[in-house]
């Protein structure tokens, strides 16, 4: 399987975009690259081989990929020219949608894979150096990558990301993943919770458990992704919990129970709506009216009080008016989302809100898209600040920006940085916030015999 060079001296840049499945995946390329001898580094031109872990879900991400491809070409170029080869390879998403497309439009790329065909790299790695040429496997194989995956992960940090579910079958009318991630397909419980050993048992403390529809979670040996949390919260040492992305559907009785029994659960869930308008929601295909968004968020109050809301927001779908958006601005209001990923619409090849009529103009897309946003801010600071005087834990995840200073994370994710010693690393310490902005928390250690109380919670 070598590709000639002694182990170890080979260096491997992956650059990542779209969601965090996507660096999920990134971080399992760079584990079955090691054994060939591949090291990260963050430099073009010093890498023999660079990965580009792309992201189809809009138009932008698509059009990156080829720039930055043409900026590779010129390094690889350079590099060939003092004698070192590079292998430069495309994955993720739009590897998956456009193979054929990215051989015709940069005939330099050396490997094309789609997001389910990771674990066999190193093979791939090796008929590229041997017969030169494009190799492209965009399978969706019988097998699931997770079963060729090496089980044991290398430490991660104290948060950790683990993907339990893949792919969607819900055909929103706007989205392409049921066609680049393809159907729905989870993990087996027993190997997620070897996975989460595996981390703990390395440092990790908090785990965000992913997936593209990851409460449609029904994986052998748990059935739903409640089961499953309550399984994981067993697990000594796990002291926060998180899972994304959910759709209103998929949020049963029992995943709102979880949220009031866990308090390894923490209390930030992000919960898309896409729109506040049932006409647009319709015609999105989201099987949900925004009534019954709001009966969900209700539940889940109930069961979690302390309980806040991200979400992510379309404007300008096929078919969106003035009072359609104005529906969104009121339902960003009335549940008080603290924060949120918003988006204007962008057309995707073969979904079917691409093919609609009505599309709407790009500068109401724009004019909308500000709007929204400019509102998001106001309600992202708004929640910030009304944690100022408040008493909360935090897992601090290491040294803050200036000396003296550590950073971590509050329950809600906000990003929070105190003074204190780096020590306090890995462990979960109670803060009072003093100050907020509207990215994060200033604020102060509380008394030290208070610090290990969410750790012993379970
Ligand atoms: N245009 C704009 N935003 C999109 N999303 C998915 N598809 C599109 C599209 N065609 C957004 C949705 C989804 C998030 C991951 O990306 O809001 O929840
Ligand atoms: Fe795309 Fe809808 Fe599936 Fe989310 S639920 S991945 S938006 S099709």
């Amino acid at each position: 399987m070598s590709t000639g060079d002694t182990k170890g001296t080979k260096r491997l840049l992956i650059r990542t975009w779209g969601c965090q499945m996507n660096v999920y995946d990134s971080e399992r390329m760079a584990e079955v690259l090691a054994p060939l001898g591949f090291s990260a580094t963050e430099s073009p031109e010093d890498a023999d081989m660079v990965i580009l872990n792309t992201c189809h879900i809009r138009e932008k991400a698509a059009e990156k990929l080829y720039s930055e491809l043409g900026r590779l070409r010129v390094v690889k170029d350079a590099r060939a020219e003092s004698g070192h080869a590079t292998v430069l390879a495309v994955a993720g998403c739009v590897a998956q949608a456009e193979g054929a497309e990215i051989a015709r439009r940069a005939p330099y790329v050396d490997l094309v894979l789609g997001p389910q065909t990771i674990h066999r790299l190193p093979e791939m790695v090796a008929r590229a150096s041997r017969a030169g040429g494009l190799v492209l496997d965009t399978d969706f194989p019988e097998e699931s990558k997770f079963d060729h995956l090496p089980a044991h992960r290398p430490a991660q940090g104290v948060t950790a990301f683990l993907t339990v579910q893949e792919g969607c079958d819900k055909f929103c009318a706007f989205c392409v993943v049921p066609y680049t991630r393809g159907a729905e397909a989870s993990r087996p419980a027993a190997a997620v919770l070897a996975e989460a050993r595996g981390l703990v048992a390395q440092g990790t403390r908090e785990i965000t458990l992913l997936g593209q529809n990851v409460n449609a979670y029904h994986g052998e040996g748990a059935g739903s992704l409640a089961a499953l949390l309550y399984q994981l919260a067993e697990i000594p040492g796990i002291a926060r919990l998180r899972y994304m992305t959910s759709h209103p559907r998929d949020m049963d009785d029992a995943l709102i129970a979880a949220h009031g029994d866990l308090p390894q659960l923490m209390p930030m869930l992000h919960l898309p709506v896409q729109s506040g308008a049932d006409g647009v929601l319709a015609a999105m295909n989201r099987g949900h009216t925004a009534d019954d968004f709001r009966r969900i968020v209700d539940r889940l109050r109930a069961a979690r009080p302390d309980l806040a809301f991200s979400s992510d927001f379309i404007v300008g779908h096929p078919g969106e008016s003035d009072a359609d958006h104005a529906a969104t601005l009121a339902l960003v209001r009335e549940i008080g989302f603290a924060s949120a990923y918003t988006f204007k619409y962008s057309p995707r090849p073969g979904t079917p809100a691409a093919r609609a009529p009505y599309q709407v103009p790009e500068a109401v897309k724009d004019a909308r898209l500000r709007e929204l946003q400019a509102l998001m801010v106001e309600q992202q600071l708004a929640f910030n600040n009304s944690r100022i005087g408040a008493q909360f834990e935090v897992l601090i995840t290491g040294p803050g920006r200036h000396p003296g200073q550590i950073a971590g994370r509050s329950p809600w994710l906000q990003a929070v940085h105190a003074e204190g010693p780096e020590s306090l690393t890995g462990q979960v310490v109670r803060v009072e916030a003093i100050g907020a902005s509207a990215n994060s928390l200033h604020c102060v250690l509380k008394e030290p015999q208070q610090h290990q109380s969410e750790q012993h919670a379970a």
